[in-house]
Parts: C-alpha cells; structure tokens; sequence
C-alpha cells in the first residue's frame, strides 16, 4: 500500500504542479485514476490540506514504475541489440540520486545511458554507478560519477520521513521501503523497540514517525552512517530515537534491558547476533530476523533460529517468514518473524 492524495479530476493539474514544485511526489510509483478522482502518490503531506482543502489522503495500491522498461525503450534508438541487452537490471533512485549497474559491454555508453536517465526522471539530479560489491563490514559499494550534478549525499525520502545521506559511504536500500512500512504496521502503542544495525537510522525513523512507540534505539558502527542518523532524527523533528555508534555486541550487553521488539536487519549475519538478541529480550518479545536464502529454501532460516533458540534454552514460536527483496539470481531477502515465549 502507498500513499497517495485522492485528487477530484478536475483539480488533477493543480495538485500536480504544487507536488511537483515541492518535490511532493513519491518517485517509485505511477499515479491511478477512477471516473472522479487521480491518486497521486506522495512522500508527504506537507502543506496539501492546507493550499488544497478537498484533498484526501488514503493507502491504495498503485503500481511500481518499471524505469528500466522506460529507459530500453528510450534508449533502442542509440544502443545496439547487444548493448540493450546488458541493462539487465532497473536502476535504483535515492533521492535526487541513480545508481546504476553498467557492466563492461558497455562502458562506452554510459555517458549517454546516465544522460538519457537524467532527462527521463525530472527528479534525478545525479548519475553514480556501482563499481564494486557490498563486501565490507560496513556493507558499503563504491560508486564512480558518471553525469549531472557531482555529489554522492543526498535526501531520500519515504513513508514521510527524510533520511540524508552519501550513497557511498554509507549503506541504505530504497528497496526495502515496503519492508520498513511491514515491521513499523506491527509496532504497538507503547513499545520499546531496538534496531540493531541502525545505518543512517531509515528503520528508527519510520518507526517512529508512523506508530506510537514509546521509544526507538539504534546501533550503527558506521561513524558516518551514525552522523547521518543523528542529523535525520533531527530532520524529522523526531524525539524519541536515541542512536548509538558501536558494535551490538559491545552496546547491548552495557544496556543491561528489554525491549518489546528488536529488529535485526544485518541479513549476511544477524545469525551471529542472535544471542545478542536474546539477552535483551524477555517473554512476549517479538524479533524480525533477517536472512539472505535460496529460492525453497526459506526454512534454512527458521532452523538457524530454532537452533539458535535451544542452544540458548530460550523458547519460541516462528509467526512467519517473508520474502522481502531479492539479494542475486534465486536468492531472496527473507524475514523470520518470531516470538520469546
Ligand atoms: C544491511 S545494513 C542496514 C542498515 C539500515 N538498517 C538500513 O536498513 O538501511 C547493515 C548495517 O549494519 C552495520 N553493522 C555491521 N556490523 C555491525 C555491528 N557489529 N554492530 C553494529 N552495526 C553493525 C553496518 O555498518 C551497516 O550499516
């Protein structure tokens, strides 16, 4: 579900020029009409009841844009049959950001395939492409230039939070907005929720931006991704997050308490945290357990918890297990949803 301004037809252009100039618009999904109203879909509601009293605002479905479908198309003039085929993957926005994936048939091209980009998406003000893996402990990707404005910081925006950020030096995925909305729509008034590996603070801040939990902790050893969340929590007026910059290993322990949830979203490793987890947590705690798995494999995952479970004579019950992006070809992003009985 996304949100969306449900706009009377006749109002359609007006609304629309007004999210356009105050950059209103949520960039990853297509507007929908019915016989009256368009929906358009937004980032925020800032100031739209006030200039445009008849506006509502509703969850509907609408649809992802397909921007790769958008820049072949543009692009089967210029590129050859060969080079059309090596876009294989959509690229990703973040904020006024694209990164893209150009692989070495064609390298030539980049220039125009970024220009072509930046004429395609208005709100684009910026092409990078990725020139390395997310190995490292920060799970952080080089990322080179390529056209329009020089810079890797930028403001994402969704769920009606703003997170600020350098694309390259610290990580965050617009991809897993969906999974943000998924685990903040489970939050009750009232809890205290920890976010282990925090980065620039994205799950905190729609946490706490969108449920009435009593208070939000992040820990992020990324001094930068730390800084970062610092400055979005402010961003976002938000005033109860507290973030700390260290290893989950160090800082959980010092805590010496409980939280009502704990939310581990380090899916190459979280299995090496989870009697990290367990020390923090107490009956009726619910933990949202990140994994990278193969297709029909999603149970690898729960295995590992249950083992992880009766090595540390904790008890659980497994509520569910999503499927929240895909990591390479078949494998998947999953979540292990479970609770400490
Ligand atoms: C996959 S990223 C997720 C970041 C953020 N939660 C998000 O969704 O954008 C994992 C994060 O965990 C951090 N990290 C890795 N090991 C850590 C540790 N032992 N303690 C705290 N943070 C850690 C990395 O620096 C990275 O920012």
């Amino acid at each position: 579900m996304t949100l969306a301004a449900k706009v009377p037809l006749k109002h359609a252009q007006e609304v629309k020029g007004f999210l356009m100039e105050h950059r209103l618009f949520d960039p990853q999904h297509g507007f929908r009409k019915d016989s009256s109203s368009i929906f358009f879909p937004i980032s925020k509601k800032l100031g739209l009841k006030k200039s445009f009293p008849y506006i509502e605002f509703v969850d509907v479905e609408l649809d992802i844009l397909d921007r790769k479908k958008n820049l072949r198309a543009t692009l089967s003039q210029s590129l050859s049959k060969e080079e059309l085929a090596v876009l294989r993957r959509a690229f990703d926005i973040m904020g006024t950001i694209a990164i893209i994936e150009i692989p070495p048939e064609a390298v030539k091209k980049e220039r125009l395939i970024a220009e072509t980009i930046l004429k395609l998406q208005k709100n684009v003000k910026t092409v990078l492409k990725k020139s390395g893996i997310h190995d490292t402990e920060f799970r952080t990707q080089p990322m080179e230039y390529v056209a329009g404005v020089n810079t890797k910081e930028t403001v994402h925006r969704e769920h009606g939070v703003m997170l600020k950020l350098d694309v390259e030096k610290v990580y965050f995925s617009p991809r897993l907005s969906t999974e943000r909305a998924r685990i903040a729509s489970q939050v009750k008034p009232g809890e205290s929720v920890l976010v282990m590996f925090s980065g620039c603070a994205p799950y905190p801040c729609v946490i706490a931006k969108n449920t009435k939990a009593k208070e939000v902790l992040g820990i992020e050893l990324n001094p930068l991704g730390h800084k970062y969340g610092l400055e979005n929590i402010r961003l976002n007026k938000i005033r109860n997050v507290t973030l700390i910059n260290g290893d989950v290993k160090d800082i959980v322990p010092e805590l010496k308490r409980k939280f009502d949830r704990i939310v581990m979203p380090l899916p190459k490793s979280a299995g090496d945290f989870l009697d990290v987890a367990f020390s923090a947590s107490k009956k009726g705690t619910i933990i949202h357990f990140y994994a990278f798995e193969e297709e029909g494999k999603f149970d690898a995952a729960e295995k590992r918890v249950l083992a992880a479970c009766k090595k540390a004579g904790v008890k659980c019950k497994i509520l569910r297990t999503v499927k929240c992006g895909q990591h390479a070809p078949h494998v998947f992003r999953i979540c292990v949803d479970f609770k400490i009985l």
